[in-house]
């Protein structure tokens, strides 16, 4: 047993934690940060980076379907092949992960491998997994223990070919046939990626609708671009168990006209994801308080037990990667010793289906509901010039605009989405109105200028599209 006394500790060392301890340590703190499985946690593991690498080599692959129209004449169709791509994939996040323990070493933050538990004296032993242990101490905690795949208590959800977030990056091939259970943003955006691997999908959701939190017109869209790939998608339909049904997986389902089955070769539960504590069972003990099964916080991002943090995925904040690093950093500035706030007032969501989906505010139903003064228009890709040139007109922005002229919202459903969304944000953030945008030169041909034209059609003027066009806005 080593013990050891540090300024700051934080427990889990995912985009909340490491991003913390950066944070922690640039301002002078002596930081210690434990992992117990892997550096750069589920986003860097088996979230964001990994399904970003199949999901760009799965759009790769659907490109390819138009090569002909661009004279790129393949000899053969092309042939797909999982253990390269995984191998691919595996590189990636080999790449992402080293460079965590990199930059750990490079801002002095000393690593502990193994399991945290951390008590309300701010003590925190480490179990490593070759059942050695050490212990330290530390004046300030950041719990960033983050999330795990919620598994619904249903029978067969533990049997062969079923799989989770956690376990779908290494298959030997490409599945034949796929039952996604759930039609939130990880359903949606693995049956997109499966589906251009070569999978016949579908998705059962138990709600009216798929991705319940985006704009109704951008998900209507979505739902019939990947209806024409030939996903399917079912509504309504309550997953209730699985069974094993003549070397297939047989997915029960209720729906209101009763009792369907749905047969894969595989099955996919995507229906959200669970706090994970553990290693904070002697805090429990000591009231650390929850909320709904997440760690209850104030807008400093610190606990109900003085000193001791909790941020990203394992509180109610919005289960995003640029979120749990956001809250590590205001956590980290408040136990070196300053005093700022989390703000969940503008926060940018990314979807990376094929088209992509951004968004950022209020969707037009709230607006329509909370502030029948804005105006709402949208703009097509069809009109601009960039979007024409590399073959992706589909889909639109749509601004949603306040009455002093502010952004309450943006929605894109097009190329390069999850990146464009940042103009908006950026508005957002500095409270920017259209007037300034408008007058803000935006390059040619860019998927940009598609923004600020989304703007222009809001005002009644568009360039690229003919004014009547934007007779919505001035409802
Ligand atoms: P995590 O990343 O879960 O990290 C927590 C870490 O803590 C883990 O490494 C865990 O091993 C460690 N740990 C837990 N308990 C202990 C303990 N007692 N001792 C030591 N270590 C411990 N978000 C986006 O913004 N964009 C995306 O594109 C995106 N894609 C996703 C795709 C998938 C398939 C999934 C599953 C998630 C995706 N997310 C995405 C969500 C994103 O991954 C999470 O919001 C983010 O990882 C949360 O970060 P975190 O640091 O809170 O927790
Ligand atoms: P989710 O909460 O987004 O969606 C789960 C869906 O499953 C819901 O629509 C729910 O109604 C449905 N469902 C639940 N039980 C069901 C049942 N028995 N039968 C049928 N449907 C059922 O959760 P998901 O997709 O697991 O994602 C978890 C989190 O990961 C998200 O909240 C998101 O924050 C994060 N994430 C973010 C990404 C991004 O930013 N691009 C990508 C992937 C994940």
């Amino acid at each position: 047993m080593t013990s050891t006394h540090y300024d700051v500790a934080i427990i889990g060392a995912g985009p909340g934690g490491y991003v913390s301890a950066i944070s922690a340590a640039q301002r002078g703190a002596k930081v210690a940060i434990v992992e117990k499985q892997y550096m750069g946690g589920t986003c860097l593991n088996v979230g964001c980076i990994p399904s970003k690498a199949m999901l760009h080599i799965a759009e790769t692959l659907h490109n390819l379907e138009s090569a002909a129209d661009l004279g790129i004449m393949l000899q053969q169709s092309p042939v797909f092949n999982m253990p390269r791509a995984v191998a691919f994939k595996d590189k990636v996040v080999k790449r992402m992960t080293g460079g965590v323990s990199t930059l750990m070493k490079g801002n002095n933050v000393d690593v502990f491998d193994g399991i945290g538990t951390v008590d309300a004296s701010k003590t925190v032993s480490v179990q490593k997994s070759d059942g050695s242990s050490s212990e330290f101490t530390a004046d300030k905690i950041i719990l960033a223990t983050g999330s795990v795949p919620f598994i619904p208590p249903m029978p067969g959800v533990d049997g062969d070919h079923v799989m989770n977030s956690d376990t779908c990056w290494n298959l030997p091939k490409t599945p034949e046939s796929l039952v996604c259970v759930g039609g939130g943003v990880i359903g949606i955006e693995l049956a997109c990626m499966f589906n251009a691997l070569g999978t016949k999908v579908t998705i059962l959701e138990m709600l009216p609708d798929v991705l319940a939190p985006v704009d109704a017109e951008v998900r209507k869209l979505l739902v019939r671009i990947l209806g024409k790939r030939g996903i399917t998608i079912v509504t309504n339909a309550k997953v209730e168990g699985i069974e094993d049904e003549g070397g297939q997986k047989k997915v029960n389902v209720s729906t209101e006209q009763g009792a369907v089955s749905y047969n894969a070769e595989y099955v996919l539960l995507a229906v959200s994801r669970r706090a994970n504590t553990t290693g904070l069972e002697k805090l429990f003990e000591f009231g650390l308080d929850t909320d709904r099964g997440r760690v209850r916080v104030n807008e400093h991002m610190e606990t109900n037990l003085p000193g001791i943090y909790a941020i990203g995925d394992l509180v109610h904040g919005a289960g995003l990667a640029h979120v749990a690093s956001t809250e590590g950093e205001v956590a980290a500035v408040n136990a070196t010793g300053q005093n700022v706030k989390m703000s969940y007032d503008v926060i940018p969501n990314p979807i990376y289906t094929f088209p992509e989906i951004a968004f950022v505010g209020i969707t037009e139903a709230v607006a329509r509901e909370k502030y029948p003064e804005a105006r709402i228009e949208r703009f097509p890709w069809t009109a601009i010039g960039k979007a024409v040139a590399i073959g992706e007109t589909e889909g639109f922005t749509k601004v949603i605009i306040g009455k002093y002229g502010e952004i309450l919202g943006a929605h894109i459903i097009g190329p390069d989405a999850t990146n464009l969304i940042t103009e908006y944000s950026l508005a957002m953030r500095g409270e920017l109105t259209v007037d300034e945008i408008a007058d803000t030169i935006h390059p040619h041909p860019t998927l940009s200028e598609g923004l600020r034209e989304a703007i222009l059609a809001a005002e009644g003027h568009p360039i690229h599209i003919p004014p009547k066009q934007a007779a919505r806005a001035a409802r």
